[in-house]
């Protein structure tokens, strides 16, 4: 059964946040010390999750994304994975700051994942630390290494880029991206409720638009174009080299028109927009006794509201709603 909101497009790709905790403090999405976790007895229990992914499912849910947080903090990852692979659904995604990554990789893959997306925003140590507030780019490193090597593909590397920040690493990250079977993705940094608001020091100064991304990128590499992968990327392969570059715009030219995509996080909000407000809750209409059949209802009516567009422009440069930690991007 396939869904469709009020603007006929069709949804089938939920992303699924697992925990909104996080072992990095990146400043576009959690500065330090203005965060308030969820409380553990909101967060969806794993039997919770597994009675909702079926549904989902069972609504057409094709493509599924695990995100957090950082994911990988959750322990029962895993057994999530199983479950979204054991109720048929082939495409499944992890999106991880690949801090601790390296030593699950094994028990990820016996899980049965085969891709995986690690977000890296420079190789520079001391600016590491200055983005994430934490000292550890080699573990990421050895954990983006060891995906490599245990042969999951793709392996894409998220890179947010901003000005003054890291925009002159964009280089570095095309020789990487020649040298290693890797999709390097450019992302224009979005606003959120904790960053541009106020709580951390980035600002629009920060912000560079895809078009300026790419040019720098042309200056180093020739890019050929790749057919549409069904994913928001504008991906390229590299001319002279083995991994490609893909570009994501959310903010200068946005794919709300296209849009695929729910979010559910982890206490058990859906989220029919990343930047709209919450749209349902989940956890509360489970735990009074819903029936599948509820929740079904639940879900299709939220849907029928997911907006048809964020409002989120170059110069109208705010985002009231958008929590990043705790929908996971
Ligand atoms: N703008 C753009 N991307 C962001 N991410 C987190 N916050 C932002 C933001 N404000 C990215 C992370 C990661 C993914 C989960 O979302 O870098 O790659
Ligand atoms: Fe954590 Fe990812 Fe947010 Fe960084 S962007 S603080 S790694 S959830």
């Amino acid at each position: 059964m396939i869904t469709e909101d009020s603007f006929k497009r069709r949804v089938s790709y939920l992303r699924l946040s697992v925990t909104d905790r996080c072992n990095l403090r990146c400043r576009y999405c959690m500065p330090k010390g203005k965060i308030q976790f969820f409380s553990s007895d909101e967060l969806l229990r794993l039997e919770e999750l597994k009675r909702l992914l079926k549904i989902f499912r069972d609504l057409g849910v094709c493509k599924v994304r695990l995100t957090g947080g950082e994911p990988l903090l959750r322990l029962e990852l895993e057994s999530i994975l199983k479950e979204v692979i054991a109720l048929g659904i082939r495409d499944v995604s992890l999106t991880t700051n690949g801090v601790t990554l390296s030593k699950r990789i094994p028990s990820l893959i016996a899980a049965g994942l085969t891709r995986i997306n690690i977000s890296l925003d420079t190789f520079n140590k001391e600016r590491f630390f200055n983005i994430t507030g934490s000292d550890s780019l080699n573990s990421v490193l050895r954990g983006i290494e060891d995906s490599i090597a245990a042969g999951l593909t793709p392996v894409k590397i998220n890179m947010v880029v901003m000005r003054n920040i890291n925009l002159d690493e964009v280089e570095d990250f095309v020789a990487f991206a020649k040298n290693h079977p890797v999709e390097v993705r450019f992302l224009e940094v979005m606003p959120t409720a904790n960053n541009f608001e106020g709580t951390s020091s980035l600002t629009h100064d920060n912000f560079v638009s895809v078009e300026e991304i790419k040019e720098r990128v042309e200056q180093r590499a020739a890019l050929i174009p790749e057919e549409f992968s069904g994913s928001v990327a504008k991906v390229f392969k590299i001319k002279e080299g083995i991994g490609k570059i893909g570009f994501i715009s959310p903010i200068s030219n946005h794919f709300c028109g296209s849009c695929n995509r729910i979010r559910l996080n982890a206490r058990g909000i859906l989220k029919t927009c990343l930047h709209g407000p919450d749209s349902a809750n989940l956890r509360l209409a489970l735990r009074q006794g819903a029936s599948d059949q509820d929740l079904k209802v639940v879900i299709r009516n939220a849907l029928l509201l997911k907006p048809e567009e964020h409002f989120i422009r170059p110069d109208h440069y705010l985002s009231q709603h958008l929590q990043m930690s705790q929908v996971g991007g």
